[in-house]
């Protein structure tokens, strides 16, 4: 495995290779990053996984300064997973200068996520497609457990025209349900076993709504109040439309609950995807 921290070395590794695939991260691994290599590795010739804090993706009051940087820890995660080349770059190298152009996704930008994290797509699709560039890989792999960003991202493919195919990955759980997330590191004993009540909560959602409650709008506000009532900050609980998010009707088929809480200093979001017959 080879760890490359330019991009002039990283085309030079990759130029006599049939296929790349590109898993972007911001490091700190765990199962569900390994989960995203498993699935893409056997459709590749060579797989990249990128490693980058990504300055641009985290607002004013957010966490980039203590999210944690691992990549000792990571680079021998990477290699037992059977990891080609490792692209861990640092601020220079993808902002050498100052980033003025910049990618703007369209209004699912705006909602959840982007309403409570402002210009958090923004920065997530001008990074991605800045290493859809530098790596050119065939095919990228985003993990459900950031839905919106998976939506993001794939709408970003679509609109112009890369010729990347975007493969999605089920969110990897804990024992308990806890989607795994490098935030997760954050928590305090007692707050990591109270972290399940999110994944519980949508739980409860996903089972009423399959067993024909459509009151969506009461269902998320049950949760929300559950949830507050435990000492959480819930910003959203939102039964939505797989298809763009869009505000879900008794009609669709196919949705989505997603939430987004914070558990004392950390914020939390997980989602369950719902197939109606
Ligand atoms: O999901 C992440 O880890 C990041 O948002 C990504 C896609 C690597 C962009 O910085």
């Amino acid at each position: 495995m080879d760890v490359i921290t330019t991009v002039s070395e990283l085309r030079k590794r990759l130029s006599y290779e049939k296929s790349v695939a590109l898993v972007p991260t911001m490091g700190n691994l765990h199962a569900g990053h390994i989960q995203l290599i498993k699935e893409v590795k056997p459709r590749t010739a060579c797989l990249v996984t990128s490693i980058f804090v990504n300055r641009l993706q985290f607002g004013p009051s957010e966490d980039f300064n203590r999210y944690p940087r691992t990549l000792e820890s990571d680079c021998q995660y990477l290699l037992d997973a059977g990891c080609d080349v490792v692209f861990a770059p640092n601020e220079q190298e993808i902002y050498p200068t100052v980033q003025e152009y910049t990618v703007d996704p369209s209004e699912l930008q705006h909602i959840l996520e982007g309403a409570f994290r402002p210009g958090h797509f923004r920065g997530v699709a001008t990074v991605v497609l800045k290493l859809f560039n530098m790596v050119q890989p065939q095919i990228a792999i985003f993990g459900k457990k950031d839905y919106q960003q998976y939506l993001v991202l794939k709408d970003m493919v679509a609109q112009l025209a890369l010729p990347i195919e975007i493969v999605s990955a089920e969110t990897v759980r804990a024992n308990d349900g806890l989607a795994l997330s490098s935030r997760n590191g954050y928590l305090t004993a007692s707050e990591r076993e109270e972290a399940i009540q999110l994944y519980q909560q949508l739980s409860t959602i996903k089972n009423a709504i399959l067993s024909g409650n459509r009151d969506y709008a009461h269902l998320e506000k049950m949760a929300t109040v559950f949830l507050n009532s435990r000492g959480w900050q819930t910003d959203y609980i939102a039964i939505r439309a797989q298809d763009h998010l869009r505000e879900a009707t008794a009609k669709d088929t196919r949705l989505v609950v997603l939430g987004a809480s914070k558990l004392g200093k950390t914020r939390l979001i997980d989602n369950l995807e719902i197939e109606l017959s």
